[in-house]
């Protein structure tokens, strides 16, 4: 049998994937499902934008770009970060990739080697750790504080400070937690990162679903304090514009940055999908009324989802300002038993929802956060409630420890 590369073992397939595959077939074998691992919006793409993507196509918009991206887009993507973040760039420190994913791992290819290390903080969405390791560097796994909506850790942060750590990777608002770091803390970390010659991946994708105050980007954090520590800002259309499928996504950030990372990606796939690039024009300069609209829509289910969780007997659910995830506070159920068996963490719960509920959920585990699982309010109110009946009609079934 072939002899697969080392990277292939080390690498740890998409967990919340994985998630999403098991719900597609059980509703396939015609079970009535009811999801809540979903990573994207259920809206479709504003008509406007496929408007744009078809005009694309009959114009033979159909070939290769610029390798880094269309002139026209990444004027676009400096016109949003000016009008939006209050950013100031010029196209050439912007990459527009196939989706955001592709900018993260052009990033920790082009900035990280074997024997550094890259802090990743816990609980973390899953492709974190393995961007990481696939750039041969390794993850330091860095505490958040629960209690405090998840913000750093940093005393944790301090006893693992080490010479190897070569960069940092901020998520906020967070997936799986929903959570918005304060101003204060990601200011805390860019001092620390000047100081000690960290770069920052600052992975903002959920910026625009933010429900309660304003969002900071990093980078502006950073101008204004004057730190002047070294960051990419990485973005992405595909949530704040239900465009998962056109798979645009893009990196602002130091000129030599930005270059290295669009070597590396002429590499590997040339360039974004002309199409999707087009679409993504309209979508950054059209009007913004259906980001407002899809934004009012989440909070109302955020609101929803929060209120039902938290009259489950032992769950607690803290409102999170951002994204559309919650992540609730399971560990009461922990070490109780259904008839089959005992519930020893996560994995177990959620598989103990799944197969009694018929309700897909993510295990925090799988986010290196034990006691913790994600629900996705990316649906309708109605499938919320009958979700979260079904959950708690399953958990009240458990016998408790002895
Ligand atoms: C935190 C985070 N970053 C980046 C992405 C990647 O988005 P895309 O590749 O669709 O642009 C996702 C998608 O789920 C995400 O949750």
């Amino acid at each position: 049998m072939t002899k697969l590369a080392n990277r292939v073992h080390k690498v740890k397939p998409s967990f919340t994937l994985q998630m999403a595959t098991i719900a597609a077939e059980m509703k396939s074998k015609g079970l009535d499902v009811i999801n809540f691992s979903v990573g994207e919006p259920d809206f479709n793409t504003p008509a406007a934008i496929i408007k744009a993507g078809k005009k694309a196509m009959d114009d033979g918009f159909t070939k290769y770009t610029a390798g880094p991206g269309m002139i026209e887009l990444r004027e676009a993507i400096c016109e949003k970060l000016k009008r939006e973040n209050g950013l100031s760039y010029h196209p050439a420190d912007i990459l527009v990739s196939n989706g955001e994913k592709q900018s993260l791992y052009n990033a920790c290819q082009a900035l990280f080697d074997k024997g550094d290390e890259v802090i990743v903080f816990r609980p973390y969405w899953v492709s974190f750790p393995e961007f990481v390791r696939l750039a041969d560097a390794e993850p330091l796994l860095v505490d958040t504080l629960a209690e405090k909506n998840f913000e750093p850790d940093f005393e944790d942060l301090k006893r693992k400070h080490n010479s190897n750590i070569k960069g940092v990777i901020i998520n906020s608002p967070s997936n799986p937690t929903g959570g918005i770091w304060s101003n204060e803390s990601i200011i805390r970390l860019l001092k620390i990162a000047k100081k000690y010659n960290w770069v920052i991946i600052s992975d903002e994708c959920y910026e625009r679903l933010v429900y309660d105050g304003t969002f900071t980007s990093t980078e502006k954090l950073n101008q204004d304090n004057d730190i002047g520590a070294e960051v990419v800002t990485c973005i992405s259309l595909s949530k704040t514009y239900a465009m998962t499928g056109w798979r645009i996504g893009y990196s602002a950030g130091p000129r030599d940055i930005i270059k290295a990372m669009s070597k590396i990606q002429g590499q590997a796939t040339s360039c974004a999908n002309s199409i999707g690039q087009k679409a993504s024009i309209e979508a950054l300069l059209g009007d913004q009324a259906c980001v407002e609209d899809m934004k009012r829509a989440f909070k109302e289910r955020r609101d929803l989802i929060v209120h039902l969780l938290n009259q489950i007997e032992g769950v607690t659910c803290r409102v999170p300002g951002g994204a559309f995830y919650v992540f609730p506070d399971f560990s009461y159920y922990l070490g109780m038993s259904s008839q089959e068996k005992l519930l020893k963490d996560t994995f177990d719960i959620s598989e103990y929802i799944l197969d009694s509920a018929k309700v897909v959920t993510v295990p925090g585990d799988g986010f290196g956060s034990p006691g913790h699982i994600r629900f996705s309010y990316a649906t309708s109110t109605e499938i919320i409630k009958k979700g979260i009946e079904k959950v708690e009609t399953a958990l009240k079934k458990l016998k408790s420890k002895e």
